[in-house]
């Protein structure tokens, strides 16, 4: 892995998505804060500055229609980084990572697409150090220092993030995804009802697990099936009692 560090940046994602012809595979840019960052479906991702931003460059072996794995896959090793720190995680398909039912990552992931596939893009937020959250995220994000009373210092964090992050990856490039075996036993949504807008339709299912290509599998009245990604919103889950 290759570093680039920015004080200040509009978005890490940004940023490589313009430089991506010019920086290596493999490169990771990280910032301390962001003046744009984005967050999925078009949402703005704020930092006051505490919080570990990222994004990885990856241009080789590129493979459509698995790259949706990846960020389950980054969900996995940072749950395997926490574990470290003996931080409690659960991935929450197909972009989250929790602790104690609150978001402290988020992770955004954009293809380059120029007559093909030329590079992704895995952006990561992690809510490293944070003291406190605007009123409409209390309740629903915490972040390592809120869970632990301890300010982490983020290079090393970082640093064993990639780590895991290269032996999965590592793996994936053979299609050995070992990461599945771990999503699947700290998985969040698995047994939950979930109700999700599927087409303009709502739905109403029960998480029965993750497929091999990193599908949901939900079941209702019709039966069970598979959703990618791209085609839900997960408008609302809840225990099942
Ligand atoms: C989400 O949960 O909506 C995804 C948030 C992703 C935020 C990270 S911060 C580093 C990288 N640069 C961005 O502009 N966004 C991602």
């Amino acid at each position: 892995m290759e570093y680039l560090y920015f004080d200040e940046i509009d978005s890490t994602n940004s940023y490589l998505k313009r430089e991506y012809q010019n920086l290596k595979d493999s490169t990771l840019v990280f910032a301390g804060h962001q003046t744009s960052g984005k967050g999925r479906m078009g949402r703005k991702w704020e930092d006051d500055s505490d919080s570990l931003l990222f994004s990885i460059l990856l241009k080789k072996d590129l493979n459509p229609s698995r790259s949706d794995l990846l960020s389950l896959l980054c969900g996995v090793a940072l749950h395997k980084t926490l574990e470290e720190y003996h931080i409690p995680s659960l991935i929450k398909w197909p972009n989250d990572v929790l602790v104690h039912e609150k978001k402290v990552a988020g992770i955004l992931l954009e293809g380059v697409v120029q007559d093909s596939l030329k590079a992704i893009i895995i952006g990561m937020g992690i809510n490293v150090n944070t003291k406190n959250f605007p009123s409409d995220l209390q309740g629903k994000a915490t972040s390592l220092f809120l869970e632990t009373n301890t300010e982490f210092d983020k290079v090393v964090f970082l640093k064993k993030f990639v780590d895991k992050f290269e032996y999965y990856y590592s793996r994936y490039l053979l299609k050995d995804d070992v990461f599945l075996d771990v999503l699947r036993q700290n998985s969040y949504l698995d047994g939950k009802q979930v109700f999700f807008n599927y087409y303009g339709e709502n739905r109403h299912c029960v998480v029965k697990g993750i497929s091999r290509e990193g599908n949901l599998l939900v079941e209702d009245e019709h039966g069970l099936c598979q959703v990618k990604s791209g085609e839900v919103t997960l408008e609302k889950s809840y225990h099942q009692h």
